[in-house]
C-alpha cells in the first residue's frame, strides 16, 4: 500500500483546498491517505532571531517526518493576494531550516482552487516553480476555477472538460508513485 499525504495549503477550517486535496487523494487506488490540517502545525512566524534564540519548533520536525514517510504528496494551494497563504509559507520556511531538501524529491501533485475564475492559478505557478526545482519526477498541476460551480462533494468535478484535465494530472501522479 502506498501512503499519500495530502493537504490544503490553507488554515481555513472550511478550506475548499483541503476538500479538493482530500478528494484527489481518495481517488488513488491501493493507497492509504493521510490528510494534514495546517492548524495542527501553527508556529511562531519564522524569524532568524527566534530560531537563534529558541531553535526550530517541534511541530516543524513533526511536519517534516510526515512528509518523509509519504510515498507521494498532494497539495492544493489557496491563493492570498496572489501568493501562498501565510499559514503555508510559515510552515514552508520552518521546515526549510531543518534540511535543504524540503519535499524529499517525492512524487507530487500540485493543485489549486478558488471561487474565482482563475482558480488560484498564480499561486500554483509560483508553487510549481519552487517545488519542481531539482525534483526528478515530472510534477503534474491542475487548477480548478469557480469551485462552487464546478465541484460537488459526492460527485467531484462536475465540468467534464475540467474533470478530464484533472484525471490526466492524477494519472501522471499515480504513474510516478509506482
Ligand atoms: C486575505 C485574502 C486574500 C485573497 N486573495 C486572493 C487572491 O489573490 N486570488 C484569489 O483567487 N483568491 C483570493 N482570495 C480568496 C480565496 O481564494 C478564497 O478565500 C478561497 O476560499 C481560499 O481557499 P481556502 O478555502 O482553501 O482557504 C483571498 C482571500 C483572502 C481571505
Amino acid at each position: 500500500m502506498k501512503k499519500i499525504v495530502a493537504f490544503g495549503a490553507s488554515s481555513s477550517k472550511k478550506s475548499i483546498n483541503k476538500q479538493f486535496a482530500s478528494y484527489a487523494a481518495s481517488l488513488i487506488s491501493d493507497a492509504d491517505s493521510i490528510i494534514i490540517d495546517l492548524n495542527d502545525f501553527e508556529m511562531p512566524i519564522y524569524s532568524i532571531d527566534y530560531e537563534n534564540d529558541k531553535g526550530i519548533p517541534e511541530k516543524a520536525f513533526k511536519f517534516k517526518e510526515i512528509i518523509k514517510s509519504a510515498d507521494g504528496i498532494i497539495i492544493s494551494f489557496a491563493e492570498h493576494n496572489s501568493v501562498y497563504t501565510a499559514a503555508f509559507k510559515n510552515i514552508f520556511d520552518w521546515i526549510s531550516r531543518i534540511e535543504k531538501i524540503v519535499w524529499y524529491n517525492k512524487p507530487m501533485l500540485l493543485l489549486s482552487t478558488s471561487d474565482g475564475s482563475r482558480g488560484a492559478k498564480t499561486v500554483l505557478e509560483i508553487a510549481y516553480k519552487r517545488i519542481s526545482r531539482g525534483n526528478p519526477h515530472s510534477i503534474p498541476t491542475f487548477s480548478l476555477p469557480n469551485f462552487d460551480d464546478n465541484f460537488e462533494i459526492n460527485k467531484g468535478i462536475t465540468n467534464s472538460k475540467l474533470n478530464k484535465e484533472f484525471i490526466k494530472s492524477l494519472e501522471l501522479f499515480t504513474l510516478n508513485l509506482s
